[in-house]
């Protein structure tokens, strides 16, 4: 991986911005190259000003043939207020012609969380044809503890590797989550962290500056091995 690209902005919103346009230029290039894109969104509410500059100033994107997926999700109901997946429809997938066969949400609405993640490892490989999964684009937020997609510190997921999701046991509600892992993460051609806040500030320093305890921060352990590495910062959240 070559180095993390740090991009600093005045706001949050300059920085959803930039990180729209260089989205809109990659899904631009995967399409050119492959005929199709594939996109994993972040969770929280970090990428709701990023998802509505896509869905107003960028609806000339060939969505028809982008397929969504999360890195991770709250195993709650889509319709909650909770749900990453109903976040992104509301800011971005109702607003824009992309079809429901391209959208890849977990199944949230299954019995247990075992369940959706054994339906997510299924889909991912069908949809990579049993190749590993390689993303065009990961979008990811981080946590003021590092974590990032629901691998939180010292969980138990971030040392898998044979398995491309897991459940995980978040600190604040809602408890129960899905997640992409590791490998899927680091796998990617293109990870992008949106970052703002200055409750933030230490997580990300922690991120670009990893000590001897990586399982301590999450976030550092993002480092695509054959791709690149970027993060979005406002004035706020930036060391
Ligand atoms: C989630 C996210 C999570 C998020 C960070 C930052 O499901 O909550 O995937 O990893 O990106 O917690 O969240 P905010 O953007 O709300 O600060």
């Amino acid at each position: 991986m070559t180095e993390a690209r740090v991009h600093r902005f005045g706001s949050p919103a300059d920085a959803a911005r930039a990180l729209a346009a260089e989205i809109a230029r990659t899904i631009l290039q995967a399409h050119a190259a492959r005929g199709k894109v594939t996109v994993a969104l972040a969770g929280g509410g970090t990428p709701r000003a990023l998802h509505r500059i896509l869905a107003r100033e960028h609806r000339e994107l060939p969505w028809s043939d982008t397929h969504i997926f999360w890195g991770d999700e709250r195993f709650v109901p889509h319709a909650s207020e909770q749900s990453n997946y109903r976040m992104a429809r509301e800011t971005l997938l109702d607003e824009i012609e992309i079809h429901e066969r391209n959208l890849h949400p977990w199944g949230t609405d299954l019995l247990r969380p075992e369940e959706a993640a054994l339906d997510m490892e299924r889909e991912l490989e069908c949809h990579f044809a049993g190749a590993e999964p390689r993303f065009d684009l990961i979008v990811l937020g981080v946590g003021a503890d590092g974590h990032t997609a629901s691998l939180f510190p010292a969980s138990p997921a971030l040392r898998i590797t044979d398995r491309l999701v897991a459940t995980a046991e978040a600190p604040d509600e809602p408890r129960q989550r899905l997640t992409f892992t590791l490998p899927v993460l680091n796998n990617a051609r293109a990870v992008h962290f949106l970052v703002s806040g200055a409750d933030k500030r230490a997580a990300v320093e922690c991120a670009l500056r990893p000590g001897q305890q990586p399982e301590r921060c999450p976030a550092s352990m993002v480092r695509p091995a054959d791709g690149t590495l970027s993060w979005w910062l406002d004035e706020e959240a930036a060391p």
